[in-house]
């Protein structure tokens, strides 16, 4: 489905609404398109004919001469259609609407229509509602953006028209190169995900940066990451972020899934790097696009300034920049450079007397030496600071150095340091006003080839009885339940080899007391009716039963609250189980979201999990390695590993809980949540428990 090279390097572009009128969108994009040196073939359509932007405008598409791999669409939504059957007889590849009208405004059955009708054609559609397209590789700049574009290394996918636009300004301002960027806007056709195929095999694209509202086809788009990451480095800025389907959702899994940390989650799975501020992203382009991979995770700062020093040394923590601490190496490599008085200690410090001078030194040695695998360059304005010499040096090393060795600067002060950080950004030299601004660039340089890395790990083969739990599953969507029984949940989870607490059904109160002898002395008592959902809050669950007589009284018990309390609930009977060892208690779940479709999760457990919001999501499937890291990144991990002297609990166990759970929503589509709470963690070899297993049926439901 990437096959969008005519879209970035057509050979004829036809604009169908070019406008006489230079203020209408139809004339800016000829106007674009000629101005930006396109070397195919310019083809204004106007049914009045006449010139457009100095061209000469066909009065229809039949009409033009050559072929015509793109149509840019600028008519209004009403003849859209039209022009798109024209399009189909002039065998046009790719379509460009502009237009805007269609479903961003509720009129989703036309932009259907033409979306089918375009495909029917073997045409791809771009849009609508979108400013247009511009492509380095082909001079082709199809937009009704700003004139002038710098060529470079960044792609850039927006969903937003206005902040693409805005990018393109501030991209030329801030000398950032772009290879491309395309607009996607209601993306009917093509998507974010469809263009990144394509983007990430192209060699002129060194980073892609995409700005995202909504996400429709996320198990498409995580694919597409995971193989573009390995390619380049992805930036990605994301914002909308919805509460409703939050708090539709029937289980915890559900709630906690409807908010951004989901999305946050799953970009790090894919090896992304997520940006919160368009001024991030592309600071972060600029760095990303051209820095080489740094050797090891050994940074060195080079300071004159102690303060900033130690606020790098706080940000590199932050941001996972390793500093390079043999300080034996240190004093040798540096104990030329430093004065007494200043230290050879990462950061070296070449105090408040250093000259432009010291710094050439300094940085000299840091970018020589191999051991040190990225260099963090500070400097304060001080009487001794010559702004304009330093500048000197920063441009002489990066340019020496720039394929070599990562490096970052960042100068503090006043009028004559802000005029010199603007001209070297200008120049292309990643250079900050803010410290932590400098080291979270090159914090995301070695998170990228960390996870490129890390990726890497073996998704494993689960296996489960399928028939059983269809089988569960089938005969309680035809009683029209829209749930599962504990029962059930808990057959469900015998089938896929998750251990549960012993348990039996009691439909009256000698067998409740036969059962408990079967299982064994102490044991819980839960009343069974799908009427009464919170059981306990009804009267309807009792533990630590230790006899005959406390389970004959805890029966009786049970029913008369139950009775009383939902006097309309059909009970079925007790469930009597076994009375469950203290563990660590966690939550996994599992459910088919909206837009990623299978998403696990694993967090703290209990009756605190929405308060505590100790979760973390990945799609599913996902590696062992990455469902360790899943399970790593929540503070809860510290009680796994054991605290206080406590044994290490039994982890793997967890992960393969994680992977079944996967495995069965993304294996059955009528279960839309399994949700285990607690899922009971015992020390290492002693496995886990099942204690509470909630199993909602019917789809999708995020
Ligand atoms: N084939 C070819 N040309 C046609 C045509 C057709 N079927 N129908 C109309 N035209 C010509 C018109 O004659 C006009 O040319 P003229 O000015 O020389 O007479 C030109 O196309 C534009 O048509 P017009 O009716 O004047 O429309 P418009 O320029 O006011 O608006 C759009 C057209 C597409 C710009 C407008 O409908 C729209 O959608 N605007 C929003 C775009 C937007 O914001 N997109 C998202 C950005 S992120």
């Amino acid at each position: 489905m990437s096959d969008l090279k005519y879209l970035f390097e057509p050979r004829g572009v036809a604009i169908i609404g070019a406008s006489h009128n230079p203020e209408k969108i139809g004339y800016q994009v000829v106007d674009n398109i000629k101005n930006g040196g396109y070397r195919g073939g310019i083809y204004p359509v106007n049914p009045r004919g006449g010139r457009v932007a100095g061209i000469d405008a066909c009065g229809s598409i039949f009409e033009v001469v050559g072929d015509v791999d793109i149509a840019v669409i600028a008519v209004p939504a009403v003849h859209v259609f039209d022009t798109v059957k024209g399009c189909a007889r002039k065998n046009v590849k790719h379509l460009v609407i502009i237009t805007s009208g269609f479903s961003e405004i509720g009129n989703t059955s036309e932009e259907k229509r033409i979306v089918a009708f375009a495909r029917d054609h073997g045409m791809r559609v771009l849009g609508p509602n979108i400013f247009g397209i511009y492509s380095a590789k082909a001079r082709l700049n199809a937009t009704f953006g700003p004139q002038d574009i710098r060529p470079g290394g960044v792609s850039i996918v927006t969903q937003s028209g206005a902040i693409g636009i805005s990018m393109i300004g501030k991209s030329k301002i801030e000398n950032i190169g772009l290879a491309s960027i395309v607009s996607v806007g209601n993306k009917s056709d093509i998507d974010e995900a469809d263009l990144l195929e394509y983007i990430m095999d192209q060699d002129d694209s060194k980073m892609v940066l995409m700005y995202i509202e909504g996400i429709v086809r996320g198990e498409h788009l995580v694919e597409a990451l995971v193989k573009a990451t390995k390619k380049k480095p992805v930036v990605v800025i994301k914002s909308g972020r919805s509460k409703r389907g939050a708090m539709a959702a029937a289980s915890h899994t559900g709630s906690l899934a409807g908010t951004d940390e989901v999305f946050d989650d799953i970009v790090k799975q894919c090896g992304v790097i997520r940006a919160e501020k368009i001024d991030e992203a592309l600071d972060l382009c600029r760095f990303l696009a051209d820095a080489p991979k740094p050797t090891g995770n050994s940074s060195v700062i080079i300071t004159n300034g102690g303060g900033v020093g130690v606020m790098a040394a706080d940000a590199s923590e932050k941001y996972g920049v390793g500093l390079y601490d043999n300080q034996v190496a240190l004093r040798d490599a540096f104990g030329g450079e430093v004065p007494d008085f200043g230290s050879t200690k990462n950061p070296v410090d070449l105090t408040g007397a250093a000259t432009a001078k010291d710094y050439d030194g300094a940085l000299g040695v840091a970018l020589k030496d191999k051991r040190i695998g990225s260099v963090i360059c500070l400097g304060c304005e001080t009487s001794m600071f010559d702004a304009e010499k330093f500048a000197g040096v920063v441009t002489k090393k990066y340019d020496a150095y720039k394929k070599k060795k990562p490096i970052v600067f960042s100068v503090f002060g006043g009028e004559a340091v802000e005029k010199g950080i603007s001209r070297l950004r200008r120049e292309g030299i990643p250079i900050f006003g803010d410290v932590y601004d400098a080291v979270s660039c090159m914090g995301a340089l070695y998170s990228y080839h960390r996870d490129r890395e890390h990726n890497s790990g073996v998704i494993p083969e689960v296996n489960f009885d399928e028939r059983a739990v269809k089988g569960i599953v089938g005969a309680a969507k035809a009683k029209g339940r829209h749930f599962l029984f504990a029962h059930e949940a808990q057959e469900i989870m015998g089938a896929v080899g998750i251990t549960v607490p012993r348990s039996r059904v009691a439909r009256d109160i000698d067998t409740a007391v036969k059962c408990a002898q079967d299982i064994g002395y102490p044991v819980a008592m839960k009343v069974v009716s799908k009427e009464i959902i919170h059981k306990s809050d009804v009267g309807g669950v009792l533990l630590d039963l230790d006899n005959d007589d406390e389970v004959l009284a805890a029966y009786e018990s049970i029913m008369h609250s139950c009775r009383e309390a939902v006097p309309n609930a059909h009970i079925e009977g007790v469930e009597v189980a076994e009375m469950v060892q203290s563990g660590v208690e966690t939550i996994v779940g599992a459910r088919r979201d909206r837009a990623f479709g299978p998403i696990v999760m694993f967090g703290l457990g209990g009756i605190y999990v929405e308060v505590m919001k100790d979760v973390s999501f990945r799609v599913y499937p996902l590696s062992t390695v990455e469902a360790m890291s899943m399970i790593s990144e929540t503070k809860t991990y510290p009680l796994l590993l054991g605290v206080r002297g406590d044994e290490r609990k039994d982890i793997d166990s967890v992960v393969s809980a994680i992977m079944k759970l996967g495995a069965v929503i993304k294996g059955c589509p009528d279960i839309s949540d399994i949700e285990i709470n607690p899922l009971m963690v015992y020390d290492q070899g002693q496995g886990i428990k099942a204690v509470d297993v909630r199993i909602l049926l019917g789809g999708d439901n995020s």
